[in-house]
């Protein structure tokens, strides 16, 4: 039993000081340290981190480069709002984003500081840049906290619940899921087809494909379990949008920054977006948002219409500056991709094992282990989902699940395949136990989970 005195009582004052609608509980872990996938706690127990704060920190805990980075520019200076004045590193920063988005077309960037103003700010160029009000995204699809991206989101009912009305206008459309197609035995092929075929029944009876803005699509739809789409909706879908004069936004937030072994999800898709949505590891950790889209998109934004005090402050852009350097040079999206290929084998191995494993899928280090009571039904196994977590967690791993059964694979980019192979060891060792009724009912008191 590992001590846990000094974490539980940050945890017991955590409870009776901060919002409940700020937290879903995994288990008691007050951190302290963090470097590379490796994290400590306030007791000293050391855990390998495979949740990376939430896909946010692609190069590793505390990376030399971006801590040097933050250090040097905190010195000289913190914030002088980007609102009214200039700064260097913002436009070093926009010069770069603008080189890694993919679309050989003219680009401009705007500024935030997270995942979801960013939503927001597409939300705003789109109907300012098409004149159109209508916007479309996804069923299951996790967009953030601001209103805009709650109006676009529609995973969670507790998000929306009693705070409504949301933003009009906004409509959603089924995401093509390979794994629970929307009649049994679908292939992806005709799962894509019909999801296609939804929006074109939307646009024939009630969304006029002429008042449609944009659609805000993930590229991997993440919090709802990352479901990879097939390819052949991504094209489709883009063929659609030109078709109707219609923006195809990549909302990258949870799967930019290298995480799928490219710079941006969209690009496993051989799709080219007119704008993308960043956020996240975008800056290792510190707060900071970005959309990079066409400039004649991002032209007619007339101020204030979007803009924020401490937006793209210059210790932020130091921060995503040193990230996109140690990305680019420590050739992490390549050690990503081939680190991904190989813990997507292993998982595959354990569900030759584990009958309650029903699917493995992913791409790069976005993996998805989707447990179910039965493999003929695919219902969702919370139970197994939170008891493997609890006791990983035990045995020293940081790992968590979304959408009620998916355990959610998405270490720190710069994890090493011994600390990988490590993890993957404790979360093998972790099911075993599940299956063998050797982790209590008790423990499901503890774990909330998303
Ligand atoms: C796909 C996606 N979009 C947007 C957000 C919201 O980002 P933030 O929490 O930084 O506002 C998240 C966060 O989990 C996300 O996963």
């Amino acid at each position: 039993m590992k001590n846990l005195t000094q974490c539980l009582k940050v945890v017991e004052d955590d409870k009776t000081l901060t919002s409940p609608g700020a937290k879903i509980p995994y288990y008691p872990l007050a951190i302290k340290k963090g470097r590379g996938a490796i994290i400590e706690d306030l007791d000293g127990n050391h855990y390998i981190d495979m949740l990376a704060s939430a896909g946010a920190i692609n190069t590793g805990h505390c990376h030399p480069r971006v801590v040097d980075a933050i250090k040097k520019q905190a010195e000289e200076l913190i914030l002088y709002t980007h609102v009214y004045m200039y700064h260097e590193p913002v436009v070093k920063l926009a010069k770069e984003l603008i080189s890694i988005a993919p679309g050989d077309y003219r680009k401009r960037v705007f500024f935030g500081l997270c995942g979801s103003d960013a939503n927001d700010g597409a939300i705003k160029m789109a109907r300012v840049a098409t004149g159109r009000p209508k916007i479309v995204s996804f069923i299951r699809s996790y967009h953030g906290s601001t209103y805009g991206a709650i109006s676009l989101s529609a995973v969670s009912l507790p998000m929306s619940r009693k705070i409504g009305p949301l933003l009009p206008e906004i409509f959603h459309v089924p995401y093509p899921d390979p794994y629970r197609p929307p009649l049994p035995g679908m292939t992806p092929e005709q799962t894509s087809d019909y999801c296609i075929e939804q929006i074109q029944i939307a646009f024939d009876n009630y969304m006029p494909a002429d008042e449609v803005g944009a659609f805000i699509i993930e590229p991997i739809q993440g919090d709802s379990g990352l479901i990879v789409p097939p390819a052949k909706f991504m094209k489709d879908l883009r063929e659609l949008c030109d078709r109707h004069g219609i923006l195809l936004i990549s909302e990258e937030v949870q799967q930019g920054f290298g995480r799928t072994g490219k710079w941006f999800g969209i690009e496993n898709f051989g799709v080219i977006p007119d704008a993308i949505i960043m956020g996240k590891a975008i800056a290792s950790g510190l707060p900071l948002s970005g959309v990079v889209a066409r400039a004649e998109l991002i032209e007619p934004l007339e101020a204030p219409v979007h803009l924020f005090t401490t937006g793209g402050n210059p210790v932020c852009c130091a921060a995503a500056l040193a990230t996109i350097e140690a990305l680019r040079e420590e050739n992490i999206l390549s050690h990503a991709a081939e680190l991904g290929e190989h813990a997507q084998n292993r998982f595959r191995e354990m569900q030759k094992k584990f009958e309650f494993i029903g699917d493995v899928r992913g791409i790069g280090l976005s993996i998805g282990v989707d447990l179910v009571t039965s493999r003929e039904t695919k219902e969702r196994h919370r139970a197994a989902a939170a008891k493997i977590c609890y006791r990983a967690w035990e045995k020293g791993i940081l790992l968590s699940f979304f959408s009620g059964s998916v355990l959610r694979i998405q270490p720190p980019l710069v994890i090493s395949m011994e600390d990988m192979d490590k993890a993957l060891d404790i979360i093998e060792e972790s099911m075993d136990e599940f299956a063998k009724g050797q982790i209590p009912d008790s423990i499901l008191e503890t774990v909330k989970g998303w």
